[in-house]
């Protein structure tokens, strides 16, 4: 086993052990996948000032996101397929991450279903949903998560429709996998990836085959997708989902102030600021840089989380320093996955923790809420100089 050093190392074992069409599926964003290069390389382009001789013994990262304790402020994303990038992967991610201390959130595209997860963890994981047309089925996925426990549901409302992902279009992306001369040729060489999926009963969409009205078996669901997700959604509608949930909520996908505020109106508990990892809008600003205005316009009322692009422990640092209470990795964890497993998800937390840990005491700082600007460098422009 090579040693591992740092993300990029799980993803190149991530990408050697899945088959094409999943890793694809992960390391893609839409069109040009400008958005999604930008959201890395923009955290690049922020640094951070040394210090020495300032006392970095006794350093805490611990902290809470919503009032929920967690070891660190990294919650898992919700991630679509994680069953498909290893057996029963959502059971795994969830396990490494009540382990580690840190919320899981279960994306409701996910292979293992709420249940699934319920039944195979012991503290409370968090649950996304999208914005759906139909009510009776979006209130019963509430009722579900509620039933299972889940601590509190997070609204994508940045995928009213889908990007374009041309790698997706080219693999021919489902779940289970389709079965093609190209797929199959791919997935034989996947053997440690298949000896697994052989091995578990969880390949198609666990949270909506059997659910969602008409999607009955896998075959139905690609109807059912282009169809369910809801054009005219608008705030009253998002205060519609808000009634059907009295727990925690969590608004994700917010790139503008006036979304911000509407979210806050809408009695949001937080907000992420995100750009789903650069996966819909191609062309929008880096969510790095969308973060520091929308923290100035709400951050003393509601809390702003912010996912996309976070790669490193590094960035975390930069994303907590520019005002986040918390923040998400997706890709950084489906790397782990598909690499190690469960092993994998709890390699790629523990190299994020080292990072901050490391981070934060090489600036002079021993407690994760005494990140501010002052340890960033930020260069002319970077904020809010976009006409
Ligand atoms: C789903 O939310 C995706 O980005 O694929």
């Amino acid at each position: 086993m090579p040693v591992i050093t740092n993300i990029d190392d799980l993803k190149q074992i991530h990408r050697r052990r899945v088959p094409k069409m999943f890793y694809d599926y992960a390391e893609s964003g839409s069109w040009t996948e400008q958005t999604f290069r930008e959201n890395s390389s923009d955290f690049a382009q922020i640094r951070l000032k040394q210090r020495v001789a300032i006392d970095m013994t006794g350093r805490n990262l611990a902290t809470t996101m919503i009032g929920q304790q967690v070891a660190m402020p990294v919650g898992l994303a919700p991630v679509g397929l994680t069953g498909m990038q290893c057996a029963d992967g959502e059971i795994k991610a969830a396990r490494a991450a009540e382990k580690f201390g840190v919320p899981f959130t279960l994306s409701t595209m996910s292979i293992c279903s709420i249940e699934d997860v319920a039944e195979n963890t012991e503290k409370p994981f968090w649950f996304q949903v999208y914005t759906l047309k139909d009510d009776d089925f979006m209130q019963r996925l509430f009722d579900r998560a509620k039933a299972a426990n889940c601590s509190a549901a997070m609204i994508t409302v940045d995928l009213q429709m889908l990007g374009q992902r041309h790698k997706d279009l080219r693999n021919g992306l489902s779940a289970p996998p389709k079965l093609t001369v190209r797929s199959v040729a791919n997935m034989m060489t996947k053997v440690q990836w298949g000896l697994g999926m052989l091995g578990t009963k969880r390949r198609f969409f666990g949270n909506i085959v059997g659910h969602a009205k008409g999607v009955t078996d896998p075959s139905s669901l690609s109807a059912w997708t282009a169809e369910a997700f809801d054009q005219a959604l608008d705030w009253d509608r998002i205060r519609v989902f808000r009634r059907m949930w009295d727990g925690p909520l969590i608004i994700k996908g917010i790139m503008d102030v006036r979304d911000a505020r509407e979210a806050l109106n809408v009695g949001a508990d937080a907000i992420i600021v995100s750009n789903h990892g650069g996966r819909q809008l191609d062309g929008a600003l880096s969510a790095i840089r969308a973060l520091p205005e929308i923290v100035e316009a709400v951050g003393d009322r509601i809390e702003v989380h912010f996912d996309s692009g976070i790669r490193s422990g590094q960035d975390v640092l930069k994303a907590l320093a520019l005002g986040a209470r918390g923040t998400y990795i997706g890709r950084a964890f489906t790397y782990g996955l598909g690499a190690m497993g469960e092993a994998g998800v709890t390699c790629a937390l523990d190299l994020i923790r080292k990072e901050l840990d490391t981070t934060m005491g090489l600036c002079g700082r021993r407690d994760v809420h005494d990140l501010d600007r002052d340890v960033l460098l930020i260069p002319k422009g970077f904020i809010g100089d976009w006409a």
